[in-house]
């Protein structure tokens, strides 16, 4: 097997591969997620240990997704079982993929929610109700948006709707122009936050709070949600890279793309948090509140700064923009799936996993309203959901892609589809793949469940 192309289309160069995952990759998990958590983790040992799974479990199994996606040329479901059958093993090597799209249903239903709490924000930022707010206003207009149900889905459905449409007209002419303009755009007015903070007054203390290593922060249950977000900022274990693989040409080398994806998404999400952390501090907030961190740290910041208003606008605009591109990739592998098993256009495919997924998000909603009394496992449904997924879901989607690519598939697909010219390298990742990258999500799994069980 050596397919040439998959019926679902292709990338047009390796750039344009490169901007869709980065598009993937980039996120809602690095701007949003990764202050929050960050400072829910205590800071600089939590952003070591992330960095060190981006660069030791992160990157070696994106390559392997991309080179299963596109060495079989299609949808992760089936792109399992065929390399796995290619290999002489069981095509039940699906089943990876199968947990892949369920995890991308779940994962969507929680993303849902938050992108459309940025839609909120792009419209609250353009009719100027930030204007010169306080931290405490600032809190109380994110809790009553919580609290209000009918928002909620509003900007939840015309968030679906968003995503669907560009799923319906096919990934590649959506996406490319989105991510070709959009993404440079959005780092520039990141760039632009981060200079306001660093004259802030508290730069040096987000600083020191992200890169300070005080090993008493951490715990296992930290561990595992660094692991976990490296994985979900990635956008690894659930196939969405190996779809957007599946359209890779074949000649565009698959390491340095790897990198150079990996690199992009480690930099904003460090520069968000270096441009959120001084404002959590300078005004006397809570780097560990949660979720909503973004939402009430941000529209200070604007409130104060010269032009604000619309540099907040854009900033929201372009953060929605970065949860569009990663939210497709999230139903991609779902809607290919689809296609090849039963034939279908997009259209219908599309508008069958839309009604779906409309309806996980307006459970995730509930939780901050109609539904706060559900409980599953001890969280609510929208916590659930983030936490399965990131912490369970994903990392033993990419144990399993590692443990295929290392020990099951054969050696000579793996050397052919990444032509990494040097043997030493290749030899390097494939360590690094069979041995490394498994035994740490393992022992990270492990000693979580003990710590745990105590
Ligand atoms: N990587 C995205 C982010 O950081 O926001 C989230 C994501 C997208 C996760 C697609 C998984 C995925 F398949």
């Amino acid at each position: 097997m050596q397919e040439t192309s998959s019926i679902h289309g292709a990338w047009a160069s390796r750039w344009i591969f490169i901007l869709a995952a980065t598009g993937s990759a980039v996120g809602l998990g690095n701007i949003w997620k990764f202050p929050y958590i960050t400072g829910e983790n205590g800071g600089g040992a939590f952003v070591l240990i992330y960095l060190f799974c981006i660069l030791i479990v992160g990157v070696p199994i994106m390559m392997a997704e991309v080179l299963i996606g596109r060495r079989a040329r299609q949808s992760p479901i089936n792109a399992m079982r065929e390399v796995a059958i290619e290999s002489g093993h069981s095509g039940k090597w699906s089943a990876v993929g199968w947990m892949g799209v369920l995890a991308g249903f779940m994962i969507f239903s929680f993303y849902s929610v938050v992108a459309g709490w940025v839609l909120y924000y792009i419209a609250g930022m353009g009719t100027g109700d930030f204007i010169a707010i306080g931290s405490d206003d600032a809190g109380k207009v994110f809790n009553n948006l919580l609290a209000d149900r009918d928002t909620l889905i509003i900007w939840h459905s015309i968030f679906v709707v968003m995503v669907m449409l560009v799923i319906a007209g096919g990934v590649q002419k959506g996406l490319e122009n989105a991510v070709k303009f959009l993404m440079p755009a959005l780092f520039v007015l990141l760039i632009v936050l981060l200079g306001y903070s660093m004259q802030s007054g508290g730069f040096q203390q987000g600083w020191g709070f992200m890169f300070h290593f005080d090993a008493s922060q951490l715990s296992w249950d930290a561990v595992l949600t660094a692991l976990g977000h490296s994985f979900f900022t990635l956008s690894l274990g659930m196939g969405a890279i190996m779809a957007y693989g599946s359209y890779m040409p074949k000649k565009a080398s698959i390491g340095s793309a790897v990198l150079t994806i990996a690199a992009m998404d480690t930099l904003v999400a460090l520069i968000a948090g270096l441009a959120i952390f001084p404002i959590v501090f300078v005004n006397g907030m809570d780097p560990g509140a949660g979720p909503g961190l973004m939402f009430i740290t941000l529209p200070v910041a604007f409130g104060q700064m010269p032009g604000g208003q619309i540099f907040g606008f854009i900033f929201f605009l372009l953060v929605g923009i970065a949860a569009w591109t990663s939210a497709i990739s999230l139903i991609e592998p779902a809607t290919a799936w689809m296609v090849e098993k039963f034939g279908w256009k997009r259209l219908p495919s599309c508008i069958f996993l839309g009604v779906i997924i409309w309806i996980l998000g307006v459970a995730a909603l509930g939780s901050f309203n109609f539904l706060s009394d559900v409980k599953l496992a001890g969280f609510n449904i929208f916590d659930f959901m983030d936490f399965v997924t990131s912490n369970i879901m994903l990392p033993l989607g990419g144990l399993f892609v590692a443990i295929f690519a290392g020990w099951f598939m054969k050696r000579y697909a793996s050397e052919h589809e990444l032509a990494i010219s040097s043997p030493t390298l290749f030899n390097a990742w494939y360590i690094v793949l069979r041995f490394i990258a498994p035994v740490a999500v393992a022992i990270i799994f492990i000693l979580n469940l003990i710590e745990k069980l105590k």
